[in-house]
């Protein structure tokens, strides 16, 4: 089939967290990349994608801050939508999950498949906190793991061992609101029955892989779900933000967030066709057999796009007419690291992706990123080789052969494009690579192989600066002008070609380079399939030349390498209050489990490369240990000696900026940021018992 309609989403991130360099390479850049090529094939493509505003990523969120869940999904969902623009997502619509159509659309689906009796119900067993009067969704409890014994695991998973859980297992319970001991009530909730569809699902998986390659990664995971056997899926949850359910006796439940947020993608394109005035346009893509669908995703998301997506417009499609497209292939990407380690906000690990386009353009970002896409492992993103193929690909080839072919033009040929007289074999040679680049990039794009794509165009680059250098133009320029002429003008051509090729990579440095050759129209508004026709007439006009792409200086890269210890600012949070919440109430028992200590700082240091970490050597009684504390920014190591202090005695060994931490000092901090070290009032030995 020949789709010459292409529908792309990327995945709708949640609003409550700032876009780092992980998310773009997981997603949004392979999706950019793919629809701005497909553009300039001119393939009729929408581009969709909108922020997941519900669930309890949002209300935890919301709680931790102190402040609405809209007002949350407000501030992220603006500033994650700037953020975007600024690295060059060529979205058609950026929609989001909160509004009254993303309602209406989730409601139209769940009152269909409860109509038509798709839907089951069933009663369990769930946590009911009595002074709140809820009952409360897994991460709204919280207590000891029956696995490991951390007693902070989650209703859902416990983070210290990694074990997924169901909140009845955990020991002593607590409820995240109250602080109380929730009791077990019965409920009921909504199921999805997902293995009914099971069978449907792997020939569909089969079917789609078989007319275009799916990635293995993607395969394996689905394999590996279908080999357990898929179950039934709840999809309701008991909270107050969301979709409510639209069932009588519900009300109280809304709809579980990974049901709604993938009907987000038909929200967002049903927004879309409103706004330019034609509401039924959505359909185009939706519901037509010519629509070629690509959903880009990270791999955490792939179990909801490969099964329970499909599964739903499946059951939606069974009963109705106008049937709903499914994906034709969901290339999902390992994950990203940020220099050797996963990015983490709560440890102020890694790069906010507008922190970054405050410092760098998004060309030079673009550009590193679909070279280190994990597109088939996790990759790692390091500021040394950010900064090499800045300066050592992007502005010594690319930049370079575009410099020197415009600077000779304007210096020889007064800013024309010289005549072509007679090819000889080089040219020819040439000008055939050309020809041939955006085919065999273009079949590589075609197949969501990114950064071979931009690894053959670059060869065209390359290729281009020895041409360059081979046909040496500053020594024909004397002895057979005519000669000169034709080189320039072969460079020029080449430059064209380079500057749509290179388009989907680097939009901005592209557009750039169409000014300076003075083409008409945008770059963005050519085509693929003819970029390597030479089209450039002799005689043209060229415009002014500038530096192309700005290298990245080594004091640059030290100064973000030298930031790494530090943990980040935390994301612009809101005016907090000043008096922190209680912390839920804990028994004597509780508190007995943590063993106080007075100790004396017998020697004092900085750790290197840190603004905020001293190391402390410590005697508690006998006994001599190192404490790592971030007391660098209120306390001169020398004034600290010889004082005593409290450490936590029994806190499990950490290591802080590779220092072995063992045990921990207290400290009292108030609003204003002033932090003072906690001491006894009297003369108390070192070693002695804090109770
Ligand atoms: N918000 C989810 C995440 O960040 C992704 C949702 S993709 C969707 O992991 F399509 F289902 F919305
Ligand atoms: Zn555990």
């Amino acid at each position: 089939m020949n789709h010459d309609r292409i529908l792309v989403t990327a995945a709708l991130p949640y609003a409550n967290n700032p876009l780092h360099l992980g998310h773009l390479a997981g997603a949004y850049l392979p999706a950019d990349l793919y629809v701005r090529f497909q553009r300039l094939k001119g393939r009729d493509v929408l581009f969709i994608c909108g922020s997941d505003e519900h669930g309890v990523a949002i209300t935890i969120t919301a709680d931790k801050e102190h402040v609405s869940p809209q007002a949350v999904v407000d501030r992220y969902h603006a500033m994650n939508r700037r953020a975007f623009e600024r690295f060059g997502m060529s979205f058609d619509n950026y929609s989001r999950t909160s509004i009254p159509l993303h309602h209406q659309t989730t409601q139209e689906f769940f009152a269909d498949f409860h109509a038509r009796g798709i839907l089951r119900e069933k009663k369990e067993q769930q946590f009911y906190d009595p002074v709140a009067k809820k009952f409360l969704p897994d991460r709204y409890v919280e207590g000891t793991c029956p696995v490991c014994g951390s007693p902070d695991a989650r209703g859902d998973q416990c983070e210290k061992c990694g074990s997924y859980l169901n909140p009845l297992e955990l020991k002593e319970p607590r409820s995240k609101i109250s602080g109380g001991t929730p009791e077990v009530r019965e409920t009921t909730h909504w199921y999805f029955p997902l293995g009914d569809f099971q069978t449907r699902l792997e020939e569909y998986i089969k079917d789609r892989n078989t007319r275009e390659e799916w990635k293995e990664n993607v395969l394996n995971y689905c394999r590996g779900w279908f080999k357990d056997g898929l179950k039934d899926r709840a999809v309701t949850r008991d909270l107050d933000w969301g979709v409510r359910v639209p069932v009588a006796g519900y009300e109280q439940k809304v709809v579980y967030v990974w049901f709604d947020a993938v009907l987000g993608y038909i929200t967002s394109t049903r927004e879309w066709a409103a706004g330019k005035g034609t509401p039924e346009d959505w359909k185009k893509y939706w519901l037509s057999g010519q629509t070629k669908y690509v959903a880009f995703i990270g791999k955490d998301n792939v179990v909801f796009h490969c099964i329970v997506f499909p599964a739903m417009l499946m059951a939606w499609n069974d009963a109705h007419g106008e049937k709903y497209v499914l994906p034709a292939n969901v290339p999902a990407n390992e994950f990203f690291n940020y220099e050797g380690q996963k990015f983490s906000k709560s440890r102020g690990w890694g790069i906010n992706v507008d922190d970054f386009l405050d410092r760098f353009p998004a060309d030079p970002l673009r550009y590193y990123l679909t070279m280190t896409l994990p597109e088939y492992r996790d990759s790692d993103f390091t500021w040394k080789e950010f900064q090499a193929k800045n300066n050592n690909e992007l502005a010594d080839i690319f930049g370079n052969f575009i410099n020197r072919t415009l600077a000779f033009a304007v210096r020889t040929f007064q800013g024309t494009v010289p005549p072509r007289g007679t090819l000889d074999a080089r040219d020819t040679e040439m000008l055939e690579l050309a020809a041939r680049t955006p085919a065999t990039a273009g079949a590589l794009m075609e197949g969501y192989h990114f950064r071979d794509g931009l690894a053959e165009v670059m060869n065209l680059a390359r290729a281009a600066n020895k041409y360059f250098n081979d046909s040496e133009p500053w020594k024909t320029a004397k002895s057979d002008p005519a000669r000169c002429a034709t080189t320039i003008n072969v460079c020029t051509q080449v430059a064209r070609t380079l500057a749509v090729v290179m388009c989907p990579f680097t939009p901005a440095t592209s557009e750039r380079l169409w000014g300076m050759l003075q083409l008409t129209g945008t770059v963005t508004s050519q085509n693929w399939d003819t970029a390597g026709t030479p089209m450039i007439p002799d005689g043209h006009v060229l415009g002014t030349p500038g530096i192309l792409v700005t290298k990245i200086e080594d004091e640059v890269i030290a100064a973000e390498l030298g930031k790494l210890d530090q943990p980040a600012e935390p994301a612009a949070a809101p005016a907090v209050p000043a008096q922190e919440p209680p912390k839920p109430t804990i028994t004597f028992d509780d508190f007995k489990k943590v063993d106080l200590r007075v100790a004396t700082i017998v020697a004092a240091e900085r750790v290197t490369k840190s603004e905020k970490l001293l190391k402390l050597q410590v005697e508690i009684g006998p006994e001599r240990r190192q404490i790592v504390a971030g007391i660098a920014q209120h306390y001169a190591p020398e004034a600290l000696v010889g004082k005593s202090i409290i450490v936590v005695y029994n806190l499990a060994p950490a290591k802080l900026m590779g220092q072995e931490s063992q045990g921990m000092l207290l400290a009292a901090s108030d609003a204003s940021g002033k932090l003072a070290f906690v001491t006894p009032s009297g003369d108390i030995a070192s070693g002695g018992i804090v109770k």
